[in-house]
C-alpha cells in the first residue's frame, strides 16, 4: 500500500494537529520525542508518514504531491498562492491578519494616501490593498518584529498578524482595518485526492468529526 504523507508545519500547529491524528487512532511514537532531530515518522502499520517543514514551504511540498496532505496556516496558504485544495478549517490557532499601526495613520489610510506597508506578508498585503481598496501603496517586505517598522520610521503600517493583540499594546500601535480572519487548516494535493480519494477522505471526515466536537 502506498504510504499517504503528511506535511505539518513546524512547531505548535504541528504538536496540536498530532494531537488530533492521535484521536483518530493514527499515531507516531517516535514522533513524541522532543529531543528528535528526526524530521520524518513512519507508522508503517497505518501506511502514514509525518513530516515537519516550515510553515512556508508546506504549501509547496503539498502542490508538487510531495505530501498528500498539509496542514497549515491560512496566513501561509493565502500568501504561496499554490494549487491544492483546501478542505477543513481546524479551528484552532484562530488570530487575524491586519493593518496596524499608530492611530494617526489612520487618516492617511482613508484618504488613500501613497502609504508604505511593511510586512511579512507582501502577496496578502498587495492583494488586500490593490485589488480590495483599490488603494496604491509601497510595499516593503520584512522577516519578523514587524511592529518595529512603524516605530522606527521604516514604514507608516503593518500588515501582520494579531493573536490576542499584546503586542501591538505593548509598542503603542493599534489595528487600524481587518484584512481577514486566520487558523490552520488542511491542503490536499490534488492529484492525491482522486487517487487515493478513499483514504483521504476518511482523514478528512474523521478530522472534521473531532473539530466539530471540540468547538460545537
Ligand atoms: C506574530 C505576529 C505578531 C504577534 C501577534 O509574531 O507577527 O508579532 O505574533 O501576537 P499577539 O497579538 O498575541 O501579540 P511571531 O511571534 O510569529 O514573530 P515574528 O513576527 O517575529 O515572526
Amino acid at each position: 500500500m502506498r504510504e499517504i504523507t503528511v506535511a505539518l508545519a513546524k512547531g505548535r500547529l504541528a504538536n496540536k494537529a498530532m494531537e488530533l491524528f492521535e484521536q483518530m487512532g493514527i499515531s507516531c511514537e517516535e514522533m513524541k520525542d522532543k529531543s528528535s532531530r528526526k524530521l520524518i515518522f513512519v507508522n508503517e502499520e497505518l501506511g502514514i508518514r509525518f513530516f515537519l517543514a516550515k510553515a512556508n514551504d508546506v504549501p509547496t511540498y503539498v502542490e508538487y504531491g510531495a505530501a498528500d496532505i498539509g496542514i497549515v496556516g491560512k496566513d501561509t496558504i493565502l500568501e504561496e498562492g499554490r494549487k491544492l485544495y483546501e478542505v477543513l478549517d481546524l479551528k484552532m490557532g484562530k488570530c487575524r491578519m491586519c493593518v496596524c499601526g499608530p492611530r494617526e495613520a489612520k487618516e492617511r489610510l482613508q484618504h488613500h494616501e501613497l502609504i508604505r506597508v511593511a510586512t511579512k506578508y507582501p502577496r496578502i498585503a498587495k492583494d488586500y490593498f490593490y485589488n480590495r481598496k483599490y488603494q496604491t501603496v509601497e510595499i516593503i517586505k520584512l522577516n519578523g518584529s514587524i511592529e518595529l517598522a512603524p516605530i522606527v520610521g521604516l514604514a507608516d503600517v503593518i500588515v501582520d498578524i494579531v493573536e490576542t493583540g499584546s503586542t501591538l499594546r505593548e509598542n503603542g500601535l493599534d489595528v487600524l482595518e481587518e484584512v481577514c480572519g486566520l487558523s490552520a487548516r488542511m491542503v490536499v494535493n490534488q492529484v492525491s485526492m482522486k487517487r487515493e480519494n478513499e483514504r483521504i477522505s476518511r482523514i478528512i471526515k474523521g478530522m472534521q468529526q473531532l473539530v466539530r466536537e471540540e468547538k460545537p
